[in-house]
Parts: structure tokens; C-alpha cells; sequence
């Protein structure tokens, strides 16, 4: 993904022990954000960017709910801290479509009825996203090993394997 470095974010330097400045990509645009270290990196991009499509639920790396990817990779933003992020590239749901032009597996959760209270959905995709970028054309074993960290408590799971099938479908 192109970094567009002119779009910065600056806070003031951080009155907080330990904080200093993090410049990092984020749905390319270059961010300069303070925060000590330690700082999750969920807590970054929901509170200090107010990216709160990322969601955050278990905190301890189980739920799926945070996912996003860093350098193209699938990663649990409520265990990646924030010196690990310098100079990084994130993608958070946010760069993933448009309301006017949604993604193509963001569509097909629509379609196929992927989601209900919605809360798991924006780390679901994440996960399909990466799956699909490797993996075109899954086996169900690879689907389900795909997804084994992104938990639903609505769904059942039906809707987002059929979600999966369409994006699986429409690719090939
Ligand atoms: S909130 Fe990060 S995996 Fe659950
Ligand atoms: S749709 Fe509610 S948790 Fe998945």
C-alpha cells in the first residue's frame, strides 16, 4: 500500500513517563501519535486515532476482535505494543472499501447473511481478507484454521463459511 506522508497526525509531546513519538502508517496515511512503549496497539488506533472499527473484546490474544494487519499480515492489535509498530504499515478496517465501494469479501458477508450483532465482523473480514491473499482457494480445513482465532457468538458460523464460499467463488 502507497504511504502518503504528507497526511500527519501530531500531538503534543506526551506529559505521561515513558511516552514519546511513534510514527507509523496507518490505512496509508503516516501517523505521528505519543505513547509510552507498552501501549497496546488497539488502544492507539481506537483511542488516539478513533479507528474504532478495530474492535476489542478478550484483550489477551483469544477473541479475534482486534485484528488488523501489519505489513500485510494478520496480527491481534491488543498484543502488539507500540514500539513494535514504529515505522509499520497497518491496515485497519477502515482501508478496507468504501461505503460506496465495499470490498469484495465485505460484500459477501452482506450477501450471506455473515454477521448479526456485528461486533466480531470488522476482525472476521481481516482474517478472510488474509486468508483469500494466500490462500485463493481454501480448503475447509484451511478456512476453519483460517478463522480459529476469530470468535462469533451470534452467528453460528454458518453465514461467515458461506461468506467465505462467495468471496472463494466470485475470485476463482
Ligand atoms: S481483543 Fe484481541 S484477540 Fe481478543
Ligand atoms: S456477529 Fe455478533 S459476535 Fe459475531
Amino acid at each position: 500500500m502507497a504511504v502518503n506522508k504528507q497526511s500527519v497526525t501530531v500531538q503534543e509531546p506526551g506529559s505521561v513517563p515513558g511516552e514519546r513519538t511513534l510514527s507509523f502508517s496507518v490505512n496509508g496515511r503516516w501517523q505521528k501519535v505519543n505513547a509510552t512503549p507498552t501501549t497496546r496497539l488497539v488502544t492507539i488506533l481506537r483511542e488516539e486515532l478513533q479507528l474504532t472499527g478495530t474492535k476489542i473484546s478478550c484483550e489477551i490474544g483469544r477473541c479475534g476482535a482486534c485484528s488488523v494487519w501489519m505489513d500485510g499480515e494478520l496480527i491481534n492489535s491488543c498484543l502488539t505494543l507500540a514500539y513494535q509498530v514504529e515505522g509499520r504499515e497497518i491496515t485497519t478496517i477502515e482501508g478496507v472499501g468504501t461505503l460506496d465501494k465495499l470490498d469484495p469479501v465485505q460484500e459477501a458477508f452482506l450477501q450471506e447473511g455473515g454477521f448479526q450483532c456485528g461486533y466480531c465482523t470488522p476482525g472476521m473480514i481481516m482474517a478472510v481478507k488474509a486468508l483469500v491473499k494466500e490462500r485463493p482457494d481454501p480448503s475447509e480445513e484451511e478456512v476453519e484454521e483460517a478463522l480459529a482465532g476469530n470468535l462469533c457468538r451470534c452467528t453460528g458460523y454458518t453465514g461467515i463459511h458461506r461468506a467465505v464460499q462467495r468471496v472463494v467463488k466470485d475470485l476463482s
